[in-house]
């Protein structure tokens, strides 16, 4: 399997020439994580058919390259193409990336935990999959998220209070999954949060005082939950 992708992956660096000295040269690494996700997904409405060796990765559906600095991967909007498959956990190679956007497609299987390296991400958009297993704790690792949209997928397990870590996150959506337990109190570190929405869980215990320590919170959705005791 590894030879075969390396061997995958070789083919598709060589062929560029002079359009690489246009967009800048892709590192292998980046490269390998594209194609891994590839891999990965299949793609039954040929939205990724400008994915191909003809082409710089940078002109690929969803890629887009920083313009300050040649050949690094900021951007993969792969938003809504119909793709069916699971998440590359190479996809973490991808470090210059500071939009991760897969939303409404068909992934299944885990959020990988790998995730978590991506220092520079600043939104991570995964909502209307099928996606199982936990939220990764991992993903305290990425401050400078402002944007963590992973509503409506499977998602189990509790709310990791490691993500009370993320100062800059502006939006947290989380609705629509099976998250259990308790809403851990460390949420109202997220100083910068507007809009928090846990609704359709199976979130139980009392609404956490520290959420009205939040100073810019203009939306707050918590129904259909099995939430008790007293409005904080
Ligand atoms: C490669 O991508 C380009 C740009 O989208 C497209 O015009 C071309 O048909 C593709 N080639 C193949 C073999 O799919
Ligand atoms: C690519 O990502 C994998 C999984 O996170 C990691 O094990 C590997 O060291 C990374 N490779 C490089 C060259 O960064
Ligand atoms: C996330 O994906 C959903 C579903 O496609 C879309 O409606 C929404 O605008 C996206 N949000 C962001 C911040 O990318
Ligand atoms: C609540 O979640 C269930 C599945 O967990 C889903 O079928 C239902 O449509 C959701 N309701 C709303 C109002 O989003
Ligand atoms: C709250 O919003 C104001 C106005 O947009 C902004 O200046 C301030 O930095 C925000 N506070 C935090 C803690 O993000």
């Amino acid at each position: 399997m590894a030879s075969v992708m390396f061997l995958f992956f070789t083919l598709f660096l060589y062929p560029y020439g002079a359009a690489s000295l246009a967009n800048g040269d892709v590192t292998a690494v980046q490269m390998h994580a594209l194609l891994s996700l590839r891999g990965m997904v299949s793609d039954p409405f040929g939205s990724l058919l400008s994915w191909n060796s003809s082409n710089h990765p940078c002109k690929w559906r969803g890629v887009g390259c920083s313009r300050k600095h040649a050949g690094r991967i900021v951007e993969l909007n792969l938003n809504s193409l119909g793709l069916i498959g699971g998440i590359s956990p190479l996809l973490a190679n991808l470090s210059y990336l500071r939009v991760l956007d897969l939303g409404e497609n068909q992934l299944r299987g885990h959020i990988p935990s790998d995730l978590g390296h991506l220092r520079r991400l600043r939104v991570l958009n995964l909502t209307m999959n099928s996606l199982q297993g936990s939220i990764p704790t991992s993903l305290r690792g990425c401050t400078q998220l402002t944007k963590l949209i992973l509503a409506r997928n499977q998602l189990h397990g509790e709310i990791p209070g490691e993500l009370g870590a993320l100062r800059n996150l502006a939006i947290l959506k989380l609705q629509t999954n099976a998250l259990s337990g308790k809403i851990p109190s460390s949420l109202g570190n997220m100083l910068s949060l507007l809009i928090l929405s846990l609704s359709n869980n199976s979130l139980s215990g009392m609404i956490p005082a520290s959420l009205g320590n939040l100073p810019n919170l203009t939306q707050i959705f918590l129904s259909q939950n099995r939430l008790s005791g007293a409005i904080p």
